[in-house]
Order: structure tokens, then sequence, then C-alpha cells
């Protein structure tokens, strides 16, 4: 019995890699795509959704665009990560298909769980269009430090009132933060095993190529973390990261932590527990299951 998922992305390096996880593993069916602005402009990150779903043969999955900015902020993107166009690196194949007119609130039927891997900004109007979401599962936020300023992880910082929004919402939440992510390097080693497997195996191989060049650039890392693919193997295998439910609230004003995920990992607000937060990781099981499913993609 699979279980239907929406993505919403930001396409993106680790977003592409998550799509094409999801699109390789049987325990999932994806429903459709919305795009939202973030590592890239909403017109990027939607072409490279199209392009992704081009590559694996699947241009008959619904791809939405979505949000072109943020709730109430000016968009920040990431082109120091993702490159100008959003996938810089290996070369995608062209779309056939247009985006798609649906409204993504007609996918979330019951039963259906959404995993956004940008910021939470369709999201947010989502829940404030009274949508009925069933279950997120989202890459994004830290309990420890951030990614994009000291304080705050890249999703949640580019959109914090949308994320305050939806951590409000009383939707039950998973948020597959950095500490997980970080666990989990994907290294040359591992790309290595996929470039001569197929076109998907070579195109997720050369992803992590450029991915890397930030990570070892910033971190000194020998690998980079394919945070988003995280959220997908997390519905696909829910014993893979360990979680621990507690109360999770987002900064809207301060002048140094924007954004931030303030997780009350220990209990000590008594705040309501609105949120599975990611605390660890079977790094060496996650790795192996996205490398085996995407040498299976044509
Ligand atoms: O901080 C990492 C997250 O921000 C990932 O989803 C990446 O794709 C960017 O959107
Ligand atoms: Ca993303």
């Amino acid at each position: 019995m699979s279980t239907p998922i929406v993505i919403d992305c930001d396409p993106g390096h680790d977003d592409a890699i998550a799509i094409l996880l999801a699109l390789a593993s049987p325990e999932v069916e994806l429903r459709g795509i919305v795009t939202v602005a973030g590592n890239q402009t909403v017109d990027k990150t939607t072409r490279n959704a199209l392009k992704v779903l081009e590559l694996a043969g699947r241009a008959d999955i619904p791809v939405v665009s979505g949000a072109d900015a943020p709730l109430r902020r000016p968009l920040r993107t990431a082109p120091h990560v993702h490159g100008e166009s959003g996938l810089d690196g290996p070369d995608l194949p062209e779309p056939s298909t247009e985006p798609s007119r649906d409204d993504p609130a007609e996918w979330l039927e019951p039963g259906v769980v959404l995993v956004p891997t940008g910021p939470l900004t369709n999201v947010a109007r989502l829940v404030e269009r009274g949508v009925a979401i069933e279950r997120i599962v989202w890459m994004g936020g830290a309990i420890g430090e951030g990614n994009i300023t000291p304080a705050a992880e890249f999703n949640a910082f580019v959109d914090p009132e949308a994320a305050a929004i939806v951590f409000g919402s009383g939707v039950p939440i998973t948020m597959i933060g950095l500490d997980v992510t970080h666990k989990a390097l994907f290294t040359r080693e591992h790309a290595d095993r996929l470039r001569g497997r197929g076109s998907a195996g070579r195109v997720v191989a050369e992803l992590s190529d450029f991915f890397q060049v930030f990570h070892e650039r910033r971190y000194g890392f020998d690998g980079s973390p394919i945070h988003d693919a995280m959220a997908v193997a997390h519905v696909i295998d829910p014993t893979l990261v360990t979680t621990v439910h507690c109360n999770v609230g987002i900064e809207t004003s301060s002048r140094l932590c924007d954004g931030r995920t303030v997780v009350d990992r220990w209990l000590v607000t008594g705040g309501p527990r609105n949120a599975h937060v990611g605390v660890d990781v079977d790094a060496p099981r996650f790795l192996e299951l996205l490398i085996e499913r995407i040498a299976t993609l044509p």
C-alpha cells in the first residue's frame, strides 16, 4: 500500500534528488508537485521541476507554479549554493509540458502526506484557506546552528511568517532539520556508484558534484547533505530518522534570529507539542536507500 504524497519544493539540487527518490520508491506515490520561490525564483524552480520529471520520463505528473515571494518579506534566493539556474551542473532535458493549472488543494485528499522541501509560503496559504492537510513532513529548520544565518536554516529564514502559521496550525508536522541532514553526507564515492547507472544516476552524481562545492568551501565537508531527500525517505521508511515530539516556535521579529526554529527539545517551556523533530538518523541506511533507489531509474 503506497502513501500518496505531494512535494512542495524549490529545486534546488537536493529537491531534485528528493523528487527522483520519490519516483523510484514504491512506498510513495507522487501525486503532484507545487513549486515555490526559494533557492531560485519561482519561474526557475518551476522549470527545474518540469525538467526533473522529463528526465525521469514522468511528465505525466502535474507541476503547479506556486508563490513567487514570501508572505511579507522580499525573496532571498541561494545562487551561491544552487547557481543561477537553481540546478547548475548537469544538462537536463527540456520540458515537454507546461505547468498545470490545477489547484493543489484538490490533491490533498485524506491520506495524502504533504512534503514541503522549501520555504512554507504555499503551505501557509493553504492553512489560511482552511484546506485540510492530514500530515506534513518538512525539510527545514534546525535545533542547532543555521545555514543562512548563524541562527536560521534557509527554508525557515526565507519565510518565517509562513513557518509560524504552519507550526501554529495544529497540522501534524515532522521537521527534518539540519541536525539530521548534516549527519548523512553523500560523498564522491556515493556519486561514483551512480555515475554510470542510467540518466538519472548520472544526473544525481553531477548534481552532487555541484552541490559539493558549497559544502566543501563552507564546512570542509567530504560530501553533501541531500537535505530534501531525507524528508521523502522519512515517508518511505519512518525508522530511518528518530524524532522527539516537542514544541517548536518560529522567531519572526528579531534583529539576529529571524527564521530560527526554537525547538524545546527538553520540554522546558511547557509549550504545546506541535512537531516531531528529527534528532538522529541511521545515515548509512538512508544513503544506501537513496543510492539503491536512484539506480533503478532509467
Ligand atoms: O537549508 C536547506 C534547505 O534549503 C534545502 O531544502 C535546500 O534545497 C534549500 O531549499
Ligand atoms: Ca529545497
